[in-house]
């Protein structure tokens, strides 16, 4: 038998309900705030994410689904959504109209990674970018926006905050940072690595002994110039004033390279080792480097798998009427008022014949809200007994 490939799984019932509650009611709340709809290709060139999100990341390094297609284009499978929500923004001359624009996105994502609980190939993203705003009142905005999708659903988390300096300040810190990597002994591989690379990311390391021996280096949020740092408390108080508890992580860089300024997660208790719900940052460099008008810009996605791990779809949920019929003379009245019922709404029907304990059991699995039936008695009093699944209620309509 042919399986779905390793780290990638079917979206089946119930997940796919919860899928669409989770998409409908994030849309609605990110509309909200001025966000819309914006769907760019699975596959794009592979230099698109070389660019931004960088060679050194273990994204592109390590875990990209890269081929060369038939017109020996060096292709790959999108491992996340800004970069092509960015190259589209360029593209289409977005960058040239000046003004702000929001997005929000969704859709499949892919990383060859080693696959474990919360943690897919491929996996789903929802996310949002938000063009041409360089105030941190944005970031706020766009935290205080992620905690209200996170609320509705009813999600534990706590707030993971730093800023990542800009090209005035990061480059002397950086060289800082390489003397300090060159002066202690006993870092791994990939941090070794990294030194050349992307130096930063050494904080990122998962190695406990690379931690200790980090803990004398110096700290980026003690090297920011006086804008970075006006922004970040910018940020921190309206956070504060919005009553939005966080902690600061200066070992929060990110697994991506595009970031600059704010950089956040939002971790989860209830996840295990896989416990980042969502994460972004701004990108105020990113749009410049893929060719663009200089224009700032800061987004997040949230990984929708992880999310829905955690997500109790509402009873209420439960959605329009399940038609049965309890002798075969019933079928063509009920088959006729299905279609009547339909002009008001979802209505699934059973075309076998069977008895109301069955038919109350197949409108329970079919998650509908009411079930209808009709029976000897209905049929010869023009009616229909209809039960509400959730207030438990039951009742006689006349048929017409
Ligand atoms: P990211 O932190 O790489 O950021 O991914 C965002 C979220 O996707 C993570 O917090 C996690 O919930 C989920 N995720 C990531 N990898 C996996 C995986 N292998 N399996 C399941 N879920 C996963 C980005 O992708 C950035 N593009 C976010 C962003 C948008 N920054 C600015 N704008």
């Amino acid at each position: 038998m042919i399986k779905a490939l390793k780290g990638m799984k079917d979206t089946l019932f119930p997940e796919n309900e919860k899928y669409s509650y989770f998409i409908e009611n994030t849309s609605k709340i990110v509309q909200k705030y001025g966000f819309s709809f914006i769907e760019t290709p699975i596959l794009e060139e592979t230099a698109l994410f070389k660019r931004s999100v960088g060679e050194s990341s273990d994204i592109v390094g390590k875990e990209m689904y890269q081929f060369i297609d038939k017109g020996k284009k060096d292709v790959c499978l999108r491992p996340e959504g800004t970069a092509g929500i960015v190259r589209a923004f360029v593209e289409a001359k977005m960058d040239r109209q000046g003004g702000v624009k929001r997005f929000f996105y969704y859709g499949p994502m892919f990383r060859y990674e080693r696959p474990q609980k919360g943690r897919l190939r491929q996996f789903h993203q929802f996310g949002c970018e938000s063009f041409g705003e360089s105030n941190p009142l944005e970031d706020a905005n766009i935290i205080i926006m992620i905690k209200e999708i996170l609320d509705f659903f009813d999600v534990n988390y706590t707030l993971e905050l730093n800023s990542l300096g800009c090209p005035t300040c990061l480059p002397p810190f950086r060289e800082k940072l390489v003397a300090f990597l060159e002066t202690t002994e006993g870092f791994c591989e990939d941090c070794l690595r990294r030194k050349s690379t992307n130096p930063i990311r050494v904080f990122d390391c998962k190695n406990p002994h690379c931690q200790t021996l980090l803990e004398p280096a110096p700290r980026l949020n003690d090297a920011l110039c006086q804008e970075c740092e006006s922004d970040f408390n910018t940020l921190l108080t309206t956070l504060k004033q919005a009553k939005i508890a966080y902690t600061l992580n200066p070992n929060l860089v990110r697994g991506l390279d595009y970031y600059s300024k704010t950089a956040f997660e939002f971790v989860s208790t209830d996840l295990g080792a896989q416990n980042a719900v969502a994460g972004g940052g701004r990108y105020d460099k990113l749009v410049e480097f893929l060719d663009g008008r200089a224009t700032p810009a800061i987004g997040f996605a949230i990984g929708i798998e992880r999310i829905m791990d955690m997500i109790k779809l509402p009873d209420t949920n439960r959605e329009g009427y399940y038609f049965g019929a309890l002798t075969p003379e019933a079928q063509t009245a009920l088959f006729q008022a299905a279609h009547k019922q339909r002009e008001h709404g979802k209505v699934m029907q059973s075309y076998e014949i069977k008895s109301l304990k069955a038919h109350l059991k197949g409108a329970d699995k079919a998650h509908a809200r009411y079930c209808a039936v009709i029976g000897e008695d209905e049929l010869q009093n023009n009616t229909l007994w209809v039960k509400d699944l959730v207030e438990k209620t039951e009742e006689m309509r006349p048929l017409n």
